[in-house]
């Protein structure tokens, strides 16, 4: 059943090897020959998208970073200005909502206490609907907005969320679709075919997982980790420094790599190993730029890239390739292995991977 762990060692793992199958549930009957399904974000969505002229979300935690991720995607996919906020902080300040924007907030339970603030608050704001996406229907989030689109990952035991968060991300992308769909756009090219290929992707990343396991030895007796993303990757890298922050309480902080030079290569040394995200986009020749700075002090470098980078392995950098993906679906795809490691450094240390101290699964109360 939903809340048995079946063969597998902690809810956490078992969900993250759910991903395939509740990435494909997430897709399911959303994507029609012409593109993604507008209607099935509800029935009121036919004539309010076309109207949308910007878009702020609102989330906490993970949820907060798949969001920051949907910035890149609606801006450069929609053409949609679009701010993303943390519920705790947009709640309590004075928000400027130009006309026409859609309020999305971004929740796996539905039931977290600053997110459904913000929406009571955002509903004397002037906006043009609420959107919520969300894991649990009939969750509070879910009863209060004008629209909902169900992520379907289904039930989330580990109290660090794996399985709702790439569900999340998928259906951002195809909100993002929908938005550009209905204002006339055309989808990129290859991408709704690279969408519905989706899950099987999902799952050979899945199968490096012993190449991943192999890294985790170096992390199990650092105090420090940084994480280095850029664009809709640095994101990534804050999910994934979050991750081993939650588990393994390894402190860990993530940069977008054009920052690292403004401050924490201050902190670079053999004692802190260095995560890098780097599918082959635009921005690969200034990332591996920074990771040369990284190099220099002696900082480990851990590389996760595409199989068609150049980049070599060698003295203090190990490089995991992952299959070539339509640039959209990267974020997704670079998300496995960071959860990943993760998990099996919080495993070779110990702890309550499931149930990590201090942590709650939802937060309902502020
Ligand atoms: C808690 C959980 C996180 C989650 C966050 C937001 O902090 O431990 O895993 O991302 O709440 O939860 P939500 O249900 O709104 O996505």
């Amino acid at each position: 059943g939903a809340a048995s762990k079946g063969d597998y060692r902690h809810f956490m793992l078992k969900e993250i090897h759910e991903q395939p199958a509740v990435i494909a549930a997430t897709l399911e009957g959303r994507l029609g020959a012409e593109g993604v399904l507008v209607n099935g974000f509800g029935s009121e969505a036919q004539a309010l998208f076309p109207q949308v002229r910007q878009v702020h979300i609102v989330a906490c935690g993970t949820s907060y970073h798949a969001g920051l991720v949907a910035r890149y995607w609606l801006e450069r996919y929609a053409g949609l200005p679009t701010q993303v906020e943390v519920a705790s902080e947009y709640r309590y300040r004075r928000v400027v909502v130009p006309e026409n924007t859609l309020f999305v907030t971004l929740s796996q339970s539905g039931e977290t206490a600053d997110t459904l603030a913000a929406l009571r608050f955002a509903k004397d704001n002037g906006y043009l609907a609420s959107l919520a996406i969300c894991n649990v229907p009939g969750s509070s989030l879910v009863r209060e907005s004008d629209l909902t689109l169900l992520t379907q990952a289904g039930p989330e035991i580990g109290v660090a969320s794996t399985k709702a968060f790439t569900t999340q991300l998928t259906a951002l992308l195809l909100l993002t679709l929908a938005l550009q769909r209905v204002q006339g756009g055309e989808a990129p090219a290859g991408l709704i075919e690279a969408l519905r290929g989706l899950p099987e992707a999902v799952t050979r990343v899945l199968a490096l997982d012993d190449e991943i396991e192999s890294f985790a030895e170096a992390f199990a007796e650092k105090h420090h980790a940084l994480f280095l993303g850029r664009g809709a990757h640095y994101p990534i890298a804050l999910e994934g420094a979050l991750k081993l922050k939650e588990i393994s309480y390894i402190h860990a902080e993530a940069y977008p790599a054009g920052e690292l030079k403004h401050g924490p290569l201050a902190l670079v040394d053999s004692e802190m190993p260095v995560i890098s995200v780097a599918p082959n986009d635009e921005l690969l020749d200034k990332l591996k730029s920074n990771l040369q700075e990284v190099r220099a002090r002696g900082g480990e470098l851990f590389v996760f890239a595409d199989e068609s980078v150049a980049l070599e392995a060698g003295e203090g950098v190990r490089v995991l390739r992952l299959p070539a993906v339509h640039e959209a679906l990267a974020p997704i795809l670079y998300t496995l292995p960071l959860q990943l490691l993760s998990y099996h450094v919080a495993v070779l240390k110990g702890t309550d991977v499931d149930q990590p101290r201090n942590l709650a699964k939802s937060v309902t109360v502020e």
